[in-house]
């Protein structure tokens, strides 16, 4: 087991065969709040987690994720999505939240303007034609200011969502790796039939990755590990 955060984040490795041993709930809770912990754009927490352990789901979700040892082998596999379905529930749950918390009508009323903006940021319209104009009037306000580029297609939202997203799974491979799990990210599935299984909208929701997750057994054999050089990846300026 990981001593610290950077012993977990230097001794994680793509697992490719489990031993298939029960996780206990404990530490299946410990894993999803630390995905649950993770940085993400304006808090918004654009994803859903699914978390398939019974053993009829599990070879079902395997089966599509192509039949991968990892997948075949996992104790369970972890289903993470981009969600764009989540915003009114994340911004009623926050705006509660402060209330319960006590904050300052001021600082409620800041958030309640924010949550209305969510509303623009996350519509695109029949046929996009909302993020047309959104583009049109960010483009014209771009000659004049300074400013980041919102989404503006349903496409740019789920880029957006997948970025969050993959961050609260690397949370959760670390904390899962210094809990004495191991686990293996996995894109190798069918998406529009693990989408199906698991009843999501293509409107609403893209699978970013599976995540294999159990205990490493002693039948995996470890390649070493290659990266490229600092130099070759960073720049500093
Ligand atoms: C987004 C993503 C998708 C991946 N897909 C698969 C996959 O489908 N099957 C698999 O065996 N490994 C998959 N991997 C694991 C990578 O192959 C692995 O992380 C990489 O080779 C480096 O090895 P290491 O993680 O052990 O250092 C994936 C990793 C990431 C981040």
């Amino acid at each position: 087991m990981a001593a610290n955060t950077l012993d977990a984040l230097f001794q994680r490795r793509a697992i490719k065969v489990f031993d298939g041993g029960e996780i206990p709930q404990a530490l299946r809770q410990q894993v999803l709040e630390a995905a649950r912990v993770a940085p993400s754009s304006f808090n918004s927490q654009p994803y859903s987690f699914y978390w398939v352990e019974s053993p009829a789901a599990k070879e079902a979700v395997a089966r599509l994720c192509m039949g991968q040892r990892p997948a075949v082998t996992a104790s369970a596999l972890i289903v993470a999505v981009a969600d764009l379905g989540l915003w009114k529930v994340t911004t009623q749950g926050q705006l509660q939240w402060m209330r319960q918390q006590g904050f300052s009508p001021k600082k409620i009323s800041e958030y309640e303007t924010k949550a209305k903006f969510a509303k623009w940021f996350y519509i695109q319209g029949w046929f996009g034609v909302f993020g047309a104009i959104k583009w049109i009037i960010l483009r014209v306000l771009h000659f004049w200011k300074t400013i980041g580029m919102a989404p503006v297609s349903r496409q740019g939202l789920f880029k957006w969502a997948t970025k969050s997203t993959a961050l609260a799974c690397e949370n959760l491979m670390i904390a899962a790796e210094a809990l004495g799990l191991n686990t293996c990210p996995m894109e190798g599935f069918d998406g529009r039939r693990l989408s199906q299984f698991l009843g999501l909208s293509a409107r609403y929701h893209e699978i970013v990755m599976v995540i294999a997750i159990g205990k490493k057994s002693p039948r995996h054999v470890e390649p070493p590990q290659w990266r490229r050089p600092l130099e070759a990846t960073v720049k500093i300026l």
